[in-house]
């Protein structure tokens, strides 16, 4: 008896099987009765394992008694975003730039790649910037959120950044403009005065599709040198 005779017959337990006797009695022959073998060995491990390791992936959602989803109270938080408080449902595995971009509406926060490559959806945080497409935001806390709105003035002039790239005509699609911004006012809070190369390598993670580099340096550097003078 082959392995594969062995094992086929408890999958197949309601199919026609080898019988003798009585036509109204059906004997199962013992060719077809399971049996331990190399092979259901084998068999009953990978499917424990594909068990364990399902428990693994599912497991949080199968095992808590009630999901996070379910937890209203759980996911408001209270964001503080371009000097105001808001108060917004946010799920558990949600990053900043959803939170920004699809609950509270400011879609001056780009996406791009949504992974950490391409700086469109830069934010500043207590100052700093950050990618906000890899940060949950539930991580962010009552730390202070900067998007590319809370920019503007209070009589709505444009931030001196912003005007500097207008002047050295920066933005060419202007996709990556807000990210680009974002990450030169971070550069000007911490080193209101940086060499090109400072600027340049300050820039470094934010990528332009278009290849403008040149003159988002050129505005980084006329922003800093207006700011300076003025
Ligand atoms: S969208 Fe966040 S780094 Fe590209
Ligand atoms: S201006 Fe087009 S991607 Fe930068």
């Amino acid at each position: 008896m082959s392995d594969t005779d062995a094992f086929e017959p408890v999958q197949n337990a309601s199919a026609p099987s080898p019988a003798v006797g009585h036509s109204d009695t059906v004997v199962i022959m013992p060719e077809t009765r399971p049996e331990w073998s190399r092979r259901n060995f084998i068999k009953g491990v990978i499917a424990s394992g594909v068990t364990v390791s399902g428990a693994i992936y599912f497991g949080p959602a199968l095992t808590r008694p009630q999901s996070l989803s379910a937890q209203g109270v759980e996911r408001l938080i209270t964001l503080n975003i371009n000097g105001q408080t808001r108060r917004v449902d946010v799920l558990p595995g949600e990053t900043l730039a959803m939170t920004l971009r699809y609950k509270l509406g400011l879609t001056g926060t780009k996406l791009g790649c949504d992974r950490a490559e391409c700086g469109a959806c830069t934010v500043l945080i207590s100052d700093v910037n950050h990618y906000s497409c890899t940060l949950l935001t539930h991580r962010v806390g009552n730390r202070e959120v900067t998007t590319v709105e809370g920019l503007e003035g209070a009589n709505g002039q444009l931030h001196p950044v912003q005007q500097a790239f207008i002047d050295e005509l920066s933005p060419q699609c202007g996709f990556c403009t807000p990210g680009q911004v974002m990450s030169a006012v971070a550069l000007l809070r911490s080193n209101p005065n940086p060499t090109r190369d400072e600027a340049r390598i300050a820039m470094a993670g934010n990528l332009c599709r278009c290849g403008a580099y040149d003159h988002y340096l050129n505005g980084v550097m006329r922003a800093a040198e207006e700011t300076s003078n003025a």
